[in-house]
Order: C-alpha cells, then sequence, then structure tokens
C-alpha cells in the first residue's frame, strides 16, 4: 500500500498509557516518535495525518507525558511518546516516564521501527546516543528523522547531515536514510509516509 494510500484512511487515538501492562495487544505494525523532549514528536504524527489537534503539542518541553497510541487505518498503531532530556515538570514525574519510555522501546514486541526525532539545527546529542544504544541493544531498528527544516539554513544543513551521518555509522540498528521534515511547512511528510507504509 502507498502511504498516501495508508494515511488517507482514518487515524484515531486510542488510548494513554502509563504503565507497560495499559499497552493494547500487540497485534498490528507499531511504528514510534521518540527524540529529545520539544523537538517536535507530537507535532510530526499531526503532519503525517493531516489533523492539527490529534496529538497534543506545546512549546513546553515534557508536554507528552503518556505514550499514547493512535490506530492508523485497522493495520497500524502510530505511537506518540513523552520526551527525554529536560522536561517542564517535576523530577519523580520524568524518572517515571522515562523509564516507562525505556521499558517500552526495549520490550515491545511488534515495534517495527523507532523514528528517533533530532533537531536539525543541534544533531545527534549524548542523550540521543543513550537511547540508540538502547535500540541497539533491543535490536529495534531504528531511523533519524531531522525535524524543523524551516529552521536551518540550506547551507548549514550538509554539516549536521555529516555529523548525523557519522553517528549513525556507530549504530548497528540505525536505517541508513535520514528524513529531513518541517511539520509546519509539510517537506518530507510524503516521503515519511511512505516509509511508514512499507514497514511491515
Ligand atoms: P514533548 O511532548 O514535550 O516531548 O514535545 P514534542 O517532541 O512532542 O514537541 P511538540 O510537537 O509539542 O513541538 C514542540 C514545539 O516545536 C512546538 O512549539 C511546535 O510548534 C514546534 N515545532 C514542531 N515542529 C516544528 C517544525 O517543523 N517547525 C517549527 N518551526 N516548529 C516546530
Ligand atoms: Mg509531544
Amino acid at each position: 500500500r502507498t502511504g498516501e494510500a495508508l494515511f488517507r484512511r482514518e487515524t484515531d487515538f486510542l488510548k494513554g498509557v502509563v504503565a507497560m501492562n495499559g499497552l493494547p495487544p500487540a497485534d498490528r505494525v507499531e511504528v514510534c516518535f521518540a527524540g529529545r523532549s520539544n523537538v517536535g514528536k507530537s507535532s510530526l504524527i499531526n503532519a503525517l495525518t493531516s489533523r492539527k489537534g490529534l496529538a497534543r503539542a506545546s512549546n513546553t518541553p515534557g508536554r507528552t507525558q503518556e505514550i499514547n497510541f493512535f490506530t492508523l487505518s485497522d493495520s497500524h498503531y502510530l505511537v506518540d511518546l513523552p520526551g527525554y532530556g529536560f522536561a517542564n515538570a517535576p523530577l519523580k514525574v520524568v524518572e517515571a516516564w522515562q523509564r516507562l519510555l525505556k521499558a517500552y522501546l526495549a520490550g515491545r514486541p511488534t515495534l517495527r521501527r523507532a523514528f528517533v526525532l533530532i533537531d536539525a539545527r543541534h544533531g545527534i546529542k549524548s542523550v540521543d546516543n543513550e537511547i540508540l544504544e538502547l535500540l541497539d541493544r533491543s535490536a529495534v531498528t531504528f531511523q533519524v528523522v531531522l525535524t524543523k527544516a524551516d529552521k536551518v539554513k540550506a547551507k548549514d544543513i550538509e554539516r549536521v547531515l555529516d555529523q548525523v551521518r557519522g553517528e549513525l555509522a556507530k549504530h548497528p540498528a540505525a536505517f541508513p536514510e535520514i528524513v529531513l521534515t518541517s511539520s509546519d511547512k509539510g517537506d518530507g511528510i510524503d516521503t515519511l509516509r511512505a516509509i511508514i507504509a512499507t514497514v511491515a
């Protein structure tokens, strides 16, 4: 199925999960969106599904605090994750959702690909590498999506791409293709839909 056909179908919010035993049945292809707080995970889901308020986005790091499941057609789950790194929330709360996030990434049998979002201005940081190492150990294929491309000058993109390529070479679970996106301008969104449609 093409990305266009897949994403023409209705997407709905299924549930927000706060513990591993609350996960829905592992009976579909699942792709998740991981990344530092505020990198643009929820906005990307809204852009992919053409539904502005589906996943709640905001300028406050730590907006998404549960694992949010969205049903895409009857075949896929799209999973919006809490961010890692700095968040505007009490430490105890942040620690609890970081534990959940890691347990999910390491232990979800139907997780077919983790899209790891990286700010196109900043490249991969050490806090990202910790997550990439977890995905390596868990044998979860991951793919880097650069976000907020609209905030980077074309001449600066190559430098960030080089940095990301260099980091990815260290990770056995990395999928080599890097996707450059802007949820605001729509760049890369069709490409990412097509990629998701190939994940089976
Ligand atoms: P947490 O849930 O807190 O981890 O954040 P998140 O990764 O879900 O980020 P979210 O989608 O809430 O976006 C964070 C901020 O970045 C919001 O103010 C968005 O409007 C902004 N943003 C997201 N994507 C883009 C983009 O492509 N371009 C620009 N310019 N801003 C963006
Ligand atoms: Mg979010």
